[in-house]
C-alpha cells in the first residue's frame, strides 16, 4: 500500500468527469487500498479517486460512529437509485479543500448500488453521515465539489484563500523554511 498526495482546489482535475471502471481487477483493488489508506492517514472519512488524480469512479468510506460502523467501504461505480424528498443540512468539509466549511444541503437517505472489492454489485441503505459522505463522495465523480453547492460569493473567497496560501506555501519552499505543520481537519467534516 501506499500514501497517494491528496490534490487540494483550484486543480482543474478535480473538475472533470471520472470514467466507470471496466472491472474491479488487480489495479482497481490497489487503487483502492491505497485511496483507504491515504484518507485514514489524513485523516478523513471519505475520498474519491479524482482527489487522488485517478479519474475513475472509485470511492472508499469509512464512517466510524457508533450508530454506523460499517468498516472500510470500496465502491466501484456508485450510483444514487432511490434519495429521499426529506433533506439534512450538515457541516461539509473535503481533504480538498482544507481547512472551509460550509452547511450543504442534501437528501437525508440515499440507497446507493455499487460494485465492491470482490467487484460484487451491492445496494446499501445510507441515511446520517454515511449518506451525505456518499453523495459528496459521488459528486467528485462528476467534477463536483461542495462549495458548488455554496454560493458563488463564499466559493470563490475560499478559492481565492486557498491560492493564497498554496503561494505562500511554495514562497516558503523556496525560500528553505521548513513546511508549516498542516492543522489536522476535524476528521468528522473531511469528506
Ligand atoms: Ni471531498
Amino acid at each position: 500500500m501506499a500514501l497517494l498526495p491528496i490534490l487540494t482546489a483550484p486543480d482543474p482535475r478535480l473538475k472533470k468527469k471520472s470514467l466507470p471502471v471496466a472491472a474491479v481487477d488487480v489495479d482497481v483493488r490497489q487503487l483502492m487500498d491505497d485511496m483507504l489508506e491515504t484518507m485514514y492517514a489524513a485523516p478523513g472519512i471519505g475520498l474519491a479517486a479524482p482527489q487522488v488524480g485517478a479519474l475513475k469512479r472509485v470511492i472508499v468510506l469509512d464512517i466510524d460512529r457508533e450508530e454506523t460502523k460499517t468498516g472500510p467501504l470500496f465502491m466501484a461505480n456508485p450510483e444514487i437509485v432511490e434519495a429521499s424528498d426529506e433533506d439534512v443540512i450538515y457541516e461539509e468539509g473535503c481533504l480538498s479543500v482544507p481547512d472551509h466549511y460550509s452547511d450543504v444541503a442534501r437528501p437525508a437517505s440515499v440507497r446507493v448500488r455499487y460494485l465492491d472489492r470482490d467487484g460484487k454489485q451491492q445496494e446499501l441503505a445510507c441515511e446520517g453521515l454515511l449518506a451525505t459522505c456518499v453523495q459528496h463522495e459521488i459528486d467528485h465523480l462528476d467534477g463536483i465539489l461542495f462549495i458548488d453547492h455554496i454560493s458563488s460569493l463564499k466559493r470563490n473567497m475560499i478559492l481565492r484563500k486557498l491560492l493564497k496560501a498554496r503561494k505562500e506555501k511554495e514562497r516558503d519552499e523556496a525560500e528553505g523554511k521548513p513546511p508549516a505543520k498542516d492543522q489536522a481537519q476535524d476528521p468528522e467534516h473531511a469528506l
